[in-house]
């Protein structure tokens, strides 16, 4: 053999080991097979759901146990979204942050730090994530669609480039005739509103929110007060109802000639968008 066969030999063996060390790495919680799991602590479901809440947190995910109570402050939402989960088997949660949307490599790296055991049923068999299957279906509706538009894993970065609202308090304002008439405010959080409420509420020099109950026009106050409470926990186009306010408020027709309107606290609503976040709740 000579110098370049050797040389070449030596080339190719390189190229190998790296592909496999590549594949090994890439190794996804999924493709794990449950024997490398052996040597870890036996975790039952019973066992489990005893740390189902902030002073202690685990979660099963993918036949996997973690102990995440230190993480819980630092996840990127609000700690609600993922105590929900604790005690549990959480493999759903997990590969649907959003519907259809699995946690990054990132967020996957970050697991083992948290890693206690593996998750057994009652006869110390690997136990299977219950609810697996409908992940999976979810994760195959989403399709290849969801497949991240950029390498950087910045969620925010990724709804800036789709033109996505981001996650925030937004403050916006209709007005007419020189005169400010609505100013709302909401907050944004995974495309859902919550808070929605008024800042400013006036027509011709009343301002709707210092009337009293006797008044004529309070009822009008009501009646928007109604259209925010309605838009409370629903995905952002439900401003769009604003637009027919008469399915959304009660009695709106014995007040025809009310001034203020459902269009008015939709074009606010544009207002905030198009002016972006006001603040970081
Ligand atoms: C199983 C319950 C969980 C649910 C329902 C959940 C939900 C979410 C949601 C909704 C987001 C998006 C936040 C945003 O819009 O910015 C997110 C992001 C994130 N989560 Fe979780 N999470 C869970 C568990 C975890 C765990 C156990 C970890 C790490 C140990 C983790 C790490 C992260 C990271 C690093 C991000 C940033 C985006 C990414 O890298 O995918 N999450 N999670």
């Amino acid at each position: 053999m000579n110098m370049h066969k050797i040389a070449y030999s030596f080339f190719i063996a390189f190229v190998a080991s790296l592909a496999t060390l590549v594949s090994v790495s890439a190794l996804s919680s999924s493709e794990r097979d449950a024997a490398d799991d052996e040597g870890l602590d036996p975790i039952t479901l019973d066992e489990l759901a005893e740390h189902d809440g902030a002073e202690s947190c685990w979660k099963a995910i993918h036949g996997r146990v973690y102990d995440i109570t230190d993480y819980v402050p630092n996840h990127p939402t609000d700690p609600g979204v993922i105590l929900e989960w604790c005690g549990r088997e959480a493999s759903e949660g997990w590969d649907n942050k959003r519907p259809g949307v699995p946690h990054s490599p990132r967020a996957e790296g970050m697991l083992d730090e948290y890693l206690i055991g593996r998750l057994v049923d009652e006869e110390g068999e690997p136990a299977a994530a219950e609810s697996s299957a409908a992940a999976d279906e979810a994760r195959d509706d989403a399709g290849t669609a969801e497949v991240p538009l950029s390498p950087a894993e910045d969620e925010r970065l990724h709804r800036a480039l789709l033109n996505q609202p981001l996650d925030g308090r937004y403050r916006g304002v209709f007005g007419d005739g020189g005169e400010m008439q609505v100013n709302v405010q909401f907050d944004l959080r995974d495309g859902r509103l919550s808070n929605v409420g008024y800042r400013h509420l006036a027509y011709r020099g009343v301002d709707y929110r210092q009337l009293d109950e006797d008044e004529d026009l309070y009822p009008v106050m009501v009646q928007h007060l109604q259209l925010a409470e309605g838009l409370e926990g629903q995905p952002l186009t439900a401003i769009f109802a604003l637009y027919e306010p008469e399915r959304m408020a009660e009695d709106l027709d014995g007040y025809s000639g009310a001034t203020l309107r459902g269009n008015k606290v939709h074009s606010a609503f544009r207002d905030a968008l198009n002016r972006g976040v006001y603040s970081w709740p």
